[in-house]
This record gives structure tokens, C-alpha cells and sequence, in this order.
């Protein structure tokens, strides 16, 4: 059996159990990662936390634990430290027999659930004929972190985008659609807009300037709304339109995304606000139909309404996410239901998710996640915009990216007088590029601002996708060098681990499914990104110190095997991350 947080968190409970009683069934254990390697590999601090309950010493009571605790093969006898701390640590012999086993298995030791949930991640989710920003590419990076690492783990996971392709805007986007191009609903295919953005930006002068427009396109949201054919021939176009120039960002980060925009809870949203009236929920306000909220108030101190029907009738987009709440418990039969925003939607997911747990459409078994990022800033500090001061293209990002990935790697090839083929090099280029990219991002807590530098992020140092990319490319090397596959090292090769590094390096590597299972609780890609990083700073200082091709055996084969474990948990934990390796860069 694997030692595990999970694992140690059982055997700690059931310990307490036996040495205090069942009163004690649904304590936490507290068991946690060393903070410090010195401490050992884990921490319980259920002794200081008791002593006053149990009116014990907490040293009393770390040692009545550990009499009646049952570890298995695989520590050391624990130790009590200052204020009843118990500190545990891995034998080196379970060391040695988990990395030799683990380096054959491709999940590295880290089983799936037992118990898959249905999860729901809503990420991405950009606006039709609106620009695909910066807060959408993180909402990307990220959702697709948390859904790749859920999926890992064995749940079943639905990614929604949740395209804003409905609202009173499109009114205002046929009109103009029929006024300048009239020959496009005609030839349904022979669409080409160019540039949606400046598209809608010339659609909404018309629309400010001429009441005339205004009107007309009022009508169109309507006809639109009643199911007009002609209406609904422009809407599509206009989809599909918008919808070809986000793939082509999905495409390059290698997204997987199933649309379900806005449009397809259209005809259910009647249906909410009849619900939430019959419920006795719905309080009519300045013609409006709305909740009034709890614990959300103005600055006079009274209760924020929550509005589900507009004065002029229509929906919006708090009715929609009721709906879509309601549908993904009620038809995808979600168990846990995760949203990825910008934290400035914080208050609509709270209010939202209010509305349905007082409506009780939120059963105790479901949870529902609004899992928020900070904003992306450029390297002032400000708001990341083009030297000429407009919003990002996404697209224009990314190929900077690239280009500056290509330029950093020509350098670095002319300095190590090598030649490569352009294919290599385009490769390469491509590969860092995009990594460097979704890396900051995620190896930021999410939570913060983050600044986004093309400098920052490509550098060969510090905690960037170069430096994990190189360190498994290093492994590579050896392989090359030496002439071996580490894909095939005899798989009763033993491992022995006698310097430092390598024990401190085998210890780490023992983790990664802590750190998996724990993202899967907070979702925080963040601490995947740091262990990896902390893998690859270990492994550098192991190669740094131990000779591997020149080592005589059997520590040639040893640490051969260690390297190898080191290879595969670095690409392992990149893939989960959305990231692929380089065999060479
Ligand atoms: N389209 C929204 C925006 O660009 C994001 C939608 C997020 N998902 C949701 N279910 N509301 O801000």
C-alpha cells in the first residue's frame, strides 16, 4: 500500500479513536506535508490541539496516539517534537522498493477514486462578437488545469463553455449584419465578416446615432426571441463566426470544450422565475421581477434585489445560470459544479447560488464551486494593454509568444554552436512558447493579479515551463548519452539510496499524490505548479552532485531509476497541467 496523506489521515483517526474514544470519530486528525524536511515527510498536531479538551500534556498525549497507532512497514518510529508535534518519517528501504515499483506503473502509483462524482467545469466561456480577452485565456488555462486534474483522478468531467450567445445585443448585430451585408444570408457559408470585433464596434455606432437602427433592432431581438427564421439565419452566422476564431485559440492550447452557450437554456428561463414565484420568492421592484438577497445589502443597509425578469420583460444573466445550475444537477446529473471567472463575479455566483439553495434546487450532496482569478496585468502593474493602448487580441499574444520563444532559442543555439532543422527549431519554439504562457499563469495562487512578462515567463530560471521543460530534457540526455532506455530498465533493477540528494529527491517524488488529491479539493493548479518546480530544483541537485552514467553498479541502474521516475513525474504533472514535454530543446 502506498503511504499517503490520505492514508496517514485514516490511520491518525483511527488511533484517536482507540486511545480516546468514538467521541472522537469526526475530529480531524490534522495530519499534514512536513513543512520542513528536517521535521520528516509528515506532521500530526493532534497533541497540542487536545490538551485542553483531554486535560493532558500534549506530549502524553502524541505518545498515547502513537501506542495505539498502526503504520505499517513504512516509517520510522515516530518521534514527538516540541508541543507534542509527532513527526513521521519514510523508511529508505520503502523508498527504495516505492521508486523502483512506481517508475513501471504510467499512473505513478496514484490510484483513481473509488467514489467518480459528475463534475461540471464551466470555463473559458467568451462573448460572441466580443473579443476573446485575457480574463477568458485565463479562465482557459485554468479551467482545463482543474478539469485535466479531475479527470486524472477519475471523475467524470463535462467542460462546459458557456458562450454568451444570447441578449439584446444581438438585436442590434443582425440589424447591422442585414444593412452591410446583405448578400450573407443569402449564401449561408460565404461569410466573411473579417474582423467580429471591429464589427461590433461599427454596429454599435450605428446604433448609437440612428434612432431609426435602434428601433429595428429592437424589433429583431424580438423577432429573434419568437423563432423568425431569417433572424435566427443571422444569429448563426454570427456564431459560427465567432466561434471558428476561438477555436483557433483552442486549438493551439490544445482546449477540449463543449459548447453550450447561453441560447440553450433560452427556453427554460420562463420557467425559473414562474418557480421562484409560485415559491413565494419573487418580489416585483421598479417594474422588475427579483429576490431579494440576504446578506447582501446597499450602502443605506437594505437588501440587494437580485433581477430575473427585466422591467421590459426580458431575461438575463443571472436567470440563465439558474437555469443552467438547475439543468446541470437535474439532467447532467452533476455532483459538483465548478465555475471559472474573473473574482469580479464573485458576487454574482454567491447571489446566484443563494437564490437556488433557498429555492432548494441545491441538494446537500451537490456542491456548487465559483472558483475565481484575479486580473492579468501588464508588467507596470496596470492593465494589460497594446503600446497603443487597446485591449490584448489573444491571438496576437500568443504568436509574441512564439516569436519571442523562437528568438530566445536561436540565440541559445548559436551560443552552443549547434545546428538544428527548422523543423526542431519550430518545434521547440512552439512548444516553450505556449508552455510559458499557460505556466505563469497557473503557477500564480490564482486568487492574486497577475503580471504577465514575456521575459519573466521564457526564462530559463526561477519557477517557469523552460526550467521544468529543461530538467526533463536533461533526464533525456542522460538517456542519449549513455545510451540507454529508460523506458526499459530491468524492471527488478534495485534501488539503492545512500547521498542526500537522492533521498531527499525520493521523498519528494513520493508525494505527487498528495499534492494531485489536494488540488482536486481546492483547486489550486498552483501547488501542482510549485511541486513540480521543487522536483525539478531536487533533481538538479542530485545530477549536480551523483555521477549517473559514470557510477558503477548497481548505483548506475539506481540512479538511472531514479532519474527516470524523475522524467516521468515531471511529464506526468505537465500533461495534468495541459502541458507537453520536449525530448530535446
Ligand atoms: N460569458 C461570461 C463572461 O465573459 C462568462 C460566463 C461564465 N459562466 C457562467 N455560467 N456564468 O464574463
Amino acid at each position: 500500500m502506498n503511504a499517503t496523506l490520505d492514508i496517514l489521515r485514516t490511520q491518525f483517526s483511527a488511533a484517536l479513536v482507540a486511545a480516546f474514544g468514538d467521541d472522537f470519530a469526526h475530529t480531524d486528525p490534522l495530519v499534514f506535508i512536513a513543512s520542513d524536511p528536517q521535521f520528516g515527510d509528515y506532521q500530526c498536531n493532534l497533541g497540542l490541539s487536545l490538551a485542553k479538551k483531554l486535560k493532558q500534556k500534549p506530549q502524553d498525549i502524541a505518545q498515547t496516539l502513537i501506542n495505539h497507532l498502526d503504520l505499517g512497514e513504512a516509517y520510522e518510529t515516530p518521534e514527538i517534537a516540541k508541543q507534542g508535534f509527532i513527526n513521521l518519517r519514510l523508511k529508505p528501504s520503502y523508498l527504495e522498493q516505492q521508486v523502483a515499483q512506481l517508475q513501471c506503473d504510467p499512473r505513478l502509483g496514484m490510484a483513481a477514486v473509488d467514489e467518480p462524482q459528475t463534475v461540471i467545469v464551466d470555463f473559458s466561456s467568451p462573448n460572441i462578437a466580443k473579443e476573446m480577452h485575457v480574463g477568458h485565456l485565463r479562465s482557459t488555462i485554468i479551467g482545463d488545469a482543474i478539469a485535466r486534474i479531475l479527470e486524472f483522478r477519475g471523475h467524470q468531467v463535462l467542460r462546459l463553455n458557456h458562450v454568451g450567445d444570447w441578449g439584446t445585443q444581438f438585436g442590434m448585430l443582425i440589424t447591422y449584419l442585414q444593412e452591410a451585408y446583405p448578400e450573407a444570408l443569402i449564401k449561408a457559408n460565404a461569410l466573411e465578416l473579417g474582423d467580429l470585433v471591429a464589427f461590433y464596434k461599427q454596429a454599435k455606432k450605428r446604433f448609437d446615432e440612428d434612432e431609426e437602427f435602434k428601433e429595428t433592432s429592437r424589433q429583431a431581438v424580438v423577432k429573434l426571441q419568437s423563432g423568425d427564421e431569417t433572424s435566427y439565419k443571422a444569429w448563426q452566422l454570427l456564431c459560427e463566426q465567432s466561434r471558428q476564431e476561438f477555436q483557433v485559440i483552442y486549438d493551439w492550447l490544445d482546449i477540449r470544450l463543449t459548447e453550450r452557450g447561453e441560447s440553450f437554456y433560452n427556453d427554460l428561463l420562463p420557467d425559473v422565475v414562474q418557480d421562484l414565484d409560485n415559491l413565494g420568492l419573487l418580489e416585483e421592484n421598479e417594474g422588475a421581477s427579483c429576490v431579494f438577497l440576504d446578506g447582501f445589502t446597499n450602502k443605506e443597509g437594505d437588501p440587494l434585489p437580485l433581477i430575473v425578469k427585466k422591467s421590459d420583460g426580458g431575461y438575463n444573466y443571472a436567470t440563465t445560470d439558474l437555469a443552467a445550475l438547475q439543468y446541470r444537477i437535474k439532467e447532467d446529473g452533476g455532483d459538483r459544479l465548478i465555475y471559472v471567472t474573473d473574482a469580479g463575479q464573485a458576487n454574482h455566483f454567491a447571489q446566484v447560488f443563494q437564490v437556488a439553495q433557498r429555492a432548494g434546487w441545491l441538494p446537500d450532496s451537490v456542491e456548487v464551486i465559483h472558483v475565481p482569478f484575479g486580473l492579468v496585468q501588464g508588467e507596470d502593474g496596470k492593465k494589460l494593454k497594446t503600446r497603443e493602448g487597446e485591449t490584448v487580441r489573444l491571438r496576437d499574444l500568443l504568436e509574441e509568444a512564439l516569436r519571442r520563444a523562437r528568438q530566445d532559442l536561436d540565440q541559445r543555439l548559436i551560443a552552443e554552436e549547434r545546428t538544428e532543422t527548422e523543423e526542431f527549431k519550430h518545434n521547440v519554439a512552439q512548444v516553450v512558447g505556449l508552455s510559458a504562457v499557460k505556466y505563469a499563469d497557473l503557477s500564480q495562487n490564482r486568487t492574486s493579479n497577475y503580471r504577465f512578462s514575456y521575459d519573466k515567463m521564457l526564462s530559463l530560471k526561477g519557477n517557469t515551463a523552460p526550467y521544468l521543460l529543461y530538467a526533463y530534457v536533461r533526464v533525456q540526455g542522460i538517456s542519449r548519452q549513455g545510451e540507454i532506455d529508460l523506458e526499459n530498465l530491468p524492471p527488478e533493477a534495485k534501488v539503492k539510496l545512500t547521498e542526500t540528494t537522492e533521498l531527499a529527491l525520493a521523498r519528494l517524488l513520493l508525494k505527487m499524490n498528495d499534492i494531485v488529491a489536494q488540488v482536486e479539493q481546492d483547486l489550486l493548479p498552483n501547488r501542482l505548479c510549485s511541486y513540480l518546480f521543487e522536483v525539478s530544483q531536487k533533481f538538479n541537485q542530485f545530477y549536480d552532485q551523483c555521477p549517473v552514467l559514470k557510477a558503477e553498479e548497481p548505483q548506475k541502474t539506481s540512479r538511472l531509476v531514479l532519474a527516470n521516475l524523475t522524467a516521468k513525474t515531471l511529464k506526468l504533472g505537465l500533461s495534468l497541467l495541459g502541458i507537453s514535454v520536449l525530448e530535446r530543446m
